[in-house]
């Protein structure tokens, strides 16, 4: 019987993270402050004024206000994180919407030549056995500590994440998921992986016989899955389309699918694998950067390779016959940052070994692999017509695109003593201002990791400096000069290189007022004023959601929007370029990705623009204290 057990995902602690600082709590009166701040711009005065006055009333002295932030100070001596649980529950486990495109970012690898499917078997082979090796390395705790670079380089960061990379599972739940994770062990200990293959699941042992297997026994068993799973007339229903539903959806579904043995047997075979791999079949169009994301990203639907996925498992390795691949996550465990640091382990491990011609190992005496089988009622058939044109909606809805800004990168704008992220940032704002004339609650994620437990929190990037830079850039009626512009500009970057080490130094507002919000729920009959007011409500709305997710090897990673009229803004700054995925809805329609794609490339251009005009009049000094143009506190409207 295989040892493995599920246990509750925030019981894991590892060693290494003992020296970490807890995350602290911010002042109450300094997170409050901050909010209004962020808002005041976006919101009308009238309004604004409102919300001033509740944030007044909650800030009463022996108000709610502090009593919630009594609580909280208490809550953090209680717990290794006093955010976590609630970011967890917030961020994803209620999320009642279907994993593909909402939730699930994809990594891209660089597009694959396979000349037959003993290539494309040979890859996954290879991704398998790189799997193997560094799972060993996390389960003898071998993994090298990570360490803070950018802004205060340097700390040690917390490793967590990493410990949930293939034990984590999200269970669909019917108002709130469960992220379980399965206990590791130094021993070889029977294991498996989920193979998909023409929407058919098979378990594929990688330790057998208490030895692992090479990359020689990997391929002639994933032949003999190929194999199995062409054969039409042996073909089971595509249960994993019910995965890419609407999490209540496939709660209901499951809960049907798990009345029968066979099934439960079947789920309980893919809730306990360490990860999956999706031998896809070839996607439509061509290998644009662009239709190869979207592969990964939503499948293509139920007609391509949508069924071909079981979207609960946190890593789905793609491995298409026309080259296409990459790894489609179940956010919940972990972030970007860690996700792509076991993917740039595993591509290293695949360059070295791909220099051995693997073969197929024709006197193997290996068990075969075996083909997971599924009783399908007619209600459960019905779900999976439901599930079906669900996906086949998420397919027609996103509006996505990938853009590389070739015009300069990282290096031109260290040159300029800027910080890049801040630089983007800034040109993102100016952006979405250009094409919709105002600026909106953003979102960029600032890691958390130098705390114990850390994940991340919020940089809102549409602050009241943004506005003034992108207005004098936009108000084409303004005698103001590319001098004066730029000074706005850098102003501007100050300001988002201020709220950012305020976001990882853990003095951020939004987890702050997250777990206070949670707190009140505990405590209050009624929600509090503070967390039903208009602008709260509002300040939480995203409808720009941006994270810096930088490689240093040619890969990259998407997501979509988070709200139906927003942008996710998903970039990678490499030394002379700047890889943008943008992603929007097609529902909506006042967004499109390639004309935001298109704005950014010009807004990038414009901001190089002024700094060459700095170059002109070098010896002044850009910014100082005295002359430096502060932005009117005006609301935009
Ligand atoms: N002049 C010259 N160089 C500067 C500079 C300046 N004024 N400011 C920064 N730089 C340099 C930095 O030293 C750094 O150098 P390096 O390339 O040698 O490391 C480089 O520019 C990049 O720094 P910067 O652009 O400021 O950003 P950062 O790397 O510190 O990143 C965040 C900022 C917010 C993106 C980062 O702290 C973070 O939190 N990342 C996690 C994001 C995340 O979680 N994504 C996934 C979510 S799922």
């Amino acid at each position: 019987m295989p040892i493995l057990e599920k246990v509750p995902h925030k019981t894991v602690s590892t060693e290494e993270e003992s020296g970490l600082p807890k995350l602290p709590v911010p002042p109450l009166q300094q997170t409050l402050a901050t909010y209004l701040q962020c808002m005041r711009h976006l919101v009308p005065e009238e309004q604004f004024r409102k919300s001033q006055a509740v944030v007044q009333r909650f800030s009463t002295p022996g108000g709610l206000g502090e009593t919630l932030q009594q609580k909280l100070l208490e809550r953090r001596e209680k717990t290794a994180n006093w955010v976590s649980e609630y970011w967890l529950n917030d961020m994803y486990l209620n999320n009642r919407l279907a994993l593909p495109v909402n939730s699930s970012p994809a990594v891209i690898f660089p597009q694959q030549h396979f000349q037959d499917t003993n290539d494309q078997l040979r890859f996954a082979a290879s991704l398998i056995s790189g799997v193997l090796s560094y799972k060993a390395l996390l389960d003898s705790h071998s993994i090298p500590l990570d360490c803070a670079k950018g802004q205060l380089s340097g700390q040690s960061l917390c490793m967590k994440q990493y410990y949930g990379l293939f034990s984590s599972y999200r269970l669909p739940g019917h108002t709130q998921d469960m992220l379980v994770a399965q206990k590791s062990s130094v021993m070889p200990e029977p294991e498996h992986i989920i193979v998909a293959c023409c929407n058919q699941f098979f378990v594929l042992d990688v330790v057998i016989n208490f030895r692992r297997l090479n990359e020689g026994d990997l391929f002639t068993q994933l032949r003999k899955i190929v194999k199995m799973a062409s054969n039409e007339d042996e073909r089971l229903p595509p249960i994993g389309l019910l995965t890419s539903d609407g999490r209540s959806e496939w709660a209901e579904a499951r809960t049907v699918l798990v009345k029968d043995s066979t099934n439960r047997d079947s789920l309980d075979m893919i809730e306990r694998c360490i990860c999956l791999v999706c031998l896809d079949a070839p996607g439509d169009g061509d290998l644009s950067d662009t239709n190869r994301a979207l592969q990964l990203l939503h499948g293509g639907g139920c007609s391509k390779n949508g069924a071909n996925r079981w979207y609960d498992k946190s890593l789905q390795f793609v491995v298409g016959r026309d080259g296409t691949c990459g790894v489609v996550c179940e956010h919940s465990p972990f972030d970007g940052i860690v996700l792509v640091q076991c993917m740039e382990h595993l591509l290293k491990h695949m360059m070295k070994s791909s220099k051995k011609l693997v073969r197929a190992d024709s006197v193997s005496e290996l068990p075969a692999p075996r083909r997971l089988r599924w009783k399908c009622s007619p209600e459960i058939q019905g779900h999976l017509a439901s599930s079906a044109e669900n996906l086949q909606r998420i397919v027609k809805n996103l509006d996505f695109t990938v853009y590389k800004f070739d015009g300069y990168g990282k290096t031109f704008i260290k040159k300029q003593k800027c910080s890049p992220d801040a630089f983007i940032q800034v040109a993102l704002q100016l952006t979405f201002y250009r094409l919709h004339r105002k600026l909106v609650p953003t979102y960029e994620s600032a890691s958390l990791r130098r705390f114990r437990e850390g994940r991340v929190d919020n940089i809102r990037s549409a602050t009241a400096e943004a506005l003034a830079f992108v207005r004098a850039m936009t108000d084409h009626t303004t005698s103001m000069s590319a001098s004066e512009k730029l000074q706005l500009l850098k102003v501007a970057i100050q300001a988002q290189t201020e709220y950012t080490v305020m976001a990882i130094t853990g003095m951020a507002i939004d987890n702050h007022l997250l777990a206070l919000r949670e707190l009140a729920q505990e405590l209050c009959k009624e929600p509090p004023e503070m967390f039903t007011d208009e602008t709260y409500l509002m300040s939480n709305q995203f409808l720009l959601s941006t994270s810096q997710v930088p490689t240093t090897m040619e890969m990259f990673c998407c997501y979509g929007p988070v709200v139906p009229s927003g942008y996710g803004a998903c970039y990678n700054p490499q030394p002379e370029t700047i890889l943008f995925c943008i992603s929007s809805f097609r529902d909506c329609k006042e967004t499109s990705s390639t004309s935001f794609a298109a704005a950014v490339g010009a807004s990038l251009t414009d901001m190089q623009g002024l700094c060459g005009t700095a170059q002109v009049a070098e010896s002044k000094p850009l910014v100082t204290k005295e002359k430096a143009i502060r932005p009117s506190q005006g609301h935009q409207s």
